[in-house]
């Protein structure tokens, strides 16, 4: 059951799709005060949800802050990453309370949970008018399922998107890009996307391509998908101001871009400098900005994500002239205090960028009505894929296109995936990455996954090995790397070649798993990764669990995400078949029964453990998606007591929009 309650005016978010009367009733488990809502957490009683947020699958006994932010520096000491995922799952365990929330609000949302008093869960809007959502059902998983359907459809990318992208902020040229694909196919790697970070523009201008560096895009695109692979390019957030660039002279003139209190367009720097930015809030200029697309779309692009639109602000000019002006003043000094020096000269630098003073300080139109962008800052990326989303289906007709966004909200989800920013190369990354995704995926965003390898900072062979081992596994697989970092294509790690070949071909072969569980996912709103506590809510040990995942009906990962360790505790909370795959022909298999145990995981092993009465078909491996071969399948199964195991396999054109039809669906069953 899902009860709606509203408090004062609320914007509208689109967050929703289901039209739910208001209710006048008393909202139950929570009670108000006048810091907002409270409600008491039982010892063992665990809190689900908050999506991209950082620590555990658990999220007891920390603060956070929907506020989406450019954090560049991930950890578990930070309080908001890109997106506002406002719902939470609390489980207070076998005979307690069991209930999901809501909060469909656009602006900031402040959460305490147990981070002050170790029992009490508090949260607050920062604004009075707010819709608030109640959900409660039969178990973890039927209310997941119930908010998928509150949320609507999540968005289904093209089945080339399951492949490998490979991606780094550093290929400048059209033969940077072709040196890769040729790497790739030298190396005997399958991949199936290069992405094109900002340098494919001209002067970082959204929507130009720079003719000097790549002087033929759709020559390029024609060449590269002869051989299965996709040029996925950048779209940022921020317009650069020029004269001479139609996106930049189009949007002013029909008076498209956010604007001060004084009416003129508000002005900050990002990548290309000094950028507008369009309101995406408003629907005629979500279409225009949308309908832009169509100068990559034209050179026969299929796939975008889109990045920096918190939007990140580098700096704003005034606010920048004011620093600069409090520099100057100091010249000529050589012994600067230091609380001057902290305060100053690094907090007064530091503090140019995402300044709250700059985000009060321009405004949408909602409704014909001006907001200040503060108060719906939470709306600005996901508006941003929705203007993407809705144009595709104009420039595309009946195909899919792949799109990506780095911030969010609740509703984005239905426009296209995720991906979870600016980590870096460190192995608390990638245990931050397996704990992100049943909470992200929960709030709709099932089309997700992190940098592999890790954004910022040096890589190294062991760490690309076990993050790709929990990689294959992700609906969204990316390798991405910042400029200025050791180059981490999948081909330079020499020592490890082999054991990176053979994972990223068992990513390919267990494709028709991956595929069909997405599937299933979207189309009937169940789970694609889910905590192991969803399943059994009765089991304290598999309640506890923050680092082993469901994956769709079958299957259970528990990825090493330690250096040098030579295996790790897995606890199994019913019998299971233990997949040690070193390669899709080699792995030896284990019937384990349930409890705990510590596996032994070689570096070039990675873990699957299927469950009892399933199925997993595997495909012969293959060097893109266009060439997986799905008549010839392998199953790897767990029978049950009764010798009995099978799966429903998906399968369609992967290109088109025709994904519901019945006939798409296959009983495959253990002979
Ligand atoms: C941002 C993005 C990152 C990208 C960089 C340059 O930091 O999050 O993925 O590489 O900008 O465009």
């Amino acid at each position: 059951m899902i009860q709606h309650f509203r408090f004062g005016s609320p914007i509208r978010t689109d967050s929703v799709v289901q039209d739910i009367p208001v209710s006048s009733d008393a909202v139950p488990f929570l009670t108000a005060d006048a810091d907002g809502w409270v409600y008491t957490m039982v010892p063992d009683a665990i809190v689900y949800g908050l999506g991209e947020m950082p620590r555990g699958i658990n999220k007891r006994g920390w603060h956070y802050v929907a506020n989406n932010t450019d954090e560049s520096h991930h950890g578990e000491n930070k309080v908001s990453y890109y997106g506002a995922h406002n719902f939470l799952l609390i489980d207070g365990g076998p005979g307690g309370d069991l209930f999901g929330v809501f909060v469909d609000f656009p602006g900031k949302v402040h959460y305490d949970i147990g981070y002050t008093v170790h029992d009490t869960l508090r949260f607050a809007t920062e604004e009075p008018d707010y819709e608030l959502y109640i959900l409660t059902g039969a178990d973890l998983n039927d209310i997941a399922h119930q908010f998928r359907q509150l949320i609507g459809r999540s968005y289904i990318p093209p089945k080339w998107a399951f492949g490998l992208q490979q991606s780094r902020w550093g290929y400048k040229t059209a033969e940077d890009v072709r040196e890769v694909a040729r790497q790739y196919k030298e190396n005997d790697l399958p991949l199936d996307m290069i992405c094109m970070d900002i340098d494919y523009m001209q002067d970082y201008a959204d929507f130009t391509i720079n003719k000097e560096r790549f002087p033929d895009l759709a020559a390029l695109a024609a060449e590269l998908k002869a051989q299965g692979i996709r040029l996925v390019p950048i779209i940022d957030a921020g317009v650069r101001i020029d004269p001479e660039e139609p996106t930049c002279t189009e949007g002013l003139e029909k008076g498209y871009f956010c604007k001060k209190e004084d009416g003129t367009p508000f002005v900050a720097a990002v990548w290309p400098g000094k950028a507008y930015f369009a309101d995406f809030l408003r629907p005629e200029v979500r279409a225009w900005f949308g309908h832009r697309y169509k100068v990559l779309t034209d050179c026969g692009i299929e796939g975008f994500w889109n990045d920096m639109n918190e939007p990140a602000l580098f700096y704003s000019p005034d606010r920048l002239k004011a620093f600069l002006d409090s520099m100057h003043e100091l010249r000529g000094q050589d012994n600067i205090v230091q609380e001057e020096f902290f305060a100053r000269v690094v907090g007064g630098a530091m503090g140019l960028m995402n300044a709250p003073e700059d985000y009060a300080s321009f405004y949408h139109e909602v409704n014909g009505q001006r907001v200040r962008h503060d108060k719906v800052h939470n709306l600005y990326g996901g508006s941003m894929t929705r203007a993407a989303g809705e144009a595709f289906a104009d420039l595309r007709p009946g195909k899919r296109t792949l799109l990506y966004s780095r911030s969010s909200i609740i509703g984005s989800h239905r426009y296209g995936g995720i991906w979870l920013g600016d980590n870096h190369s460190s192995w608390e990354q990638l245990l931050a990455n397996i704990q992100m995704m049943p909470n992200v995926q929960m709030c709709g965003f099932l089309y997700s996954g992190a940098d592999l390898c890790g954004f910022a900072n040096d890589t190294t062979p062991d760490l690309a090995l076990r993050w790709l081992e929990f990689g294959l596994f992700t609906p969204l697989m990316r390798n991405h790397a910042a400029g200025g970092t050791r180059p981490q294509e999948y081909y330079r790690f020499a020592d490890q070649l082999p054991a990176i070949r053979s994972m990223l071909r068992l990513r390919y072969a267990l494709l028709p798993y991956l595929y069909s569980t997405f599937m299933q996912a979207a189309l009937e709103g169940t789970s694609y990764f889910r905590p192991l506590g969803f399943d059994f809510p009765a089991d304290p040990d598999a309640r506890e669990v923050q680092d082993q995942l469901l994956l769709g009906d079958g299957v259970m990962v528990a990825p090493v995400y330690t250096q040098n360790a030579s295996g790790r505790h897995v606890y199994l909370p019913e019998p299971m078949k233990l997949y040690r795959i070193r390669s899709v022909d080699d792995c030896d298999t284990e019937l384990l029964p349930a409890g705990h145990h510590y596996i032994r995981c070689a570096l070039n092993e990675v873990l699957l453990f299927i469950r009892p009465g399933h199925v997993v078909p595997v495909a012969k491996p293959a060097s893109c998606t266009a060439q997986l071969d799905e008549a010839d399948l392998t199953l790897w199964a767990c029978p049950d007591e009764n010798g009995k195991a099978g799966c429903r396999m998906y399968s369609d054109d992967g290109e088109t929009s025709d994904y519901a039809a019945p006939e798409h669906w296959k009983v495959l069953e253990l002979k």
